[in-house]
């Protein structure tokens, strides 16, 4: 009976292994063509403050026709779930506006680089913020993910402070979309794809003025007009692309959430930065020193090791 009882619970722990798995790999291969049109976008039409407004224009819009197909029914919320909902899209909305003017100003490399040092913030803020305390196992392993940080960034050859404070500012914000968003979610019958969704939502509204005010009609159009007689129609593709690829790849994390840790997603979204960080090199043959190679490695193991030390 034993043996039989564990036949059972095989496959099914097995099935979920799978899932899983298609979750991690569908949410990395996402988020790479996410990055590469972004960066394509960028390089040709530097308004991040747009195409992050846009990207979260084209997530509200596929959930609300999601919804009025009844592809997945939408959710039932109350003015109580927009009110615990509205912190955590304040620094989603800066997390995201900040890592894309990021992008705009150094290598995708770089600023994924600097975001895996994401855990070195999130033990900070809680130690310091929440009074929470941890092993010094812990503490031991921000030294790597600090010092390989610090060793890439110092060694960039194409090193802008506005890059390098983006992906920092991003690194804040995301950690306090995180705690939030752990609250948030507990005990609420959300899904997690309907959850982004409303993040989404939230977070267009809060972002479209802003977006107005720093850059402005005038000057998109200016720009356009110059990204269109030098890259053709194309750049508008480029455009949704960036912007579809945006929103799938950041709903289906919000689904791998509901059947993962905060622990195993962390890790899941450090291993994404490794084949965003790859795939970009080569694509844009960003140019590399073999020391700030290093200090990248070394940022990413040291977040491994602080996967290690917090189980
Ligand atoms: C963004 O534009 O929001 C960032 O690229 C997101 O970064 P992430 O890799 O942490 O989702």
């Amino acid at each position: 009976p034993i043996g039989e009882a564990a036949a059972a619970v095989e496959p099914s722990e097995a099935a979920r292994k799978v899932k899983i798995g298609i979750y991690f790999a569908t949410w990395w291969g996402l988020n790479v063509i996410f990055n590469i049109y972004n960066k394509k976008v960028l390089n040709a039409y530097p308004f991040p403050w747009l195409t992050s407004t846009l990207s979260l224009a084209a997530g509200s819009l596929i959930m609300l026709v999601t919804w009025a197909l009844r592809i997945a029914e939408p959710p039932k919320t109350d003015l109580d779930f927009w009110k615990t909902l509205f912190p955590v899209a304040v620094a989603h909305t800066i997390g995201h506006v900040a890592a894309t003017v990021s992008m705009s100003k150094v290598a995708v490399s770089f600023t994924h680089i600097i975001k895996s040092g994401e855990p070195a913030f999130s033990v900070l803020v809680s130690r310091f913020i929440l009074g929470e305390s941890f092993p010094p196992s812990v503490y031991l392993s921000l030294l790597p993910i600090i010092g390989g940080c610090g060793l890439a960034a110092l060694t960039e050859l194409n090193f802008n402070m506005i890059g390098f404070m983006g992906a920092m500012i991003s690194n804040l914000a995301f950690v306090f979309r995180n705690i939030f968003s752990k609250k948030g979610m507990k005990g609420k019958s959300v899904s997690g794809m309907n959850y982004y969704a409303c993040l989404s939502m939230l977070s267009l509204v809060i972002l479209t003025p802003f977006a107005f005010v720093v850059e402005g009609p005038q000057l998109w159009a200016a720009g356009l007009k110059e990204a269109m007689s030098q890259i053709g129609p194309q750049i508008i593709w480029w455009m949704a692309a960036q912007s579809v690829f945006y929103h799938l790849y950041n709903q289906v994390s919000y689904m791998s959430l509901d059947e993962i840790s905060p622990l195993t997603f962390s890790v899941g979204n450090t291993m994404k930065r490794i084949s965003v960080i790859v795939s970009s090199i080569i694509i844009f043959q960003t140019p590399v020193q073999p020391v700030n190679a290093l200090g990248a490695a070394i940022a990413v193991l040291g977040t491994f090791l602080y996967s290690q030390a917090k189980q």
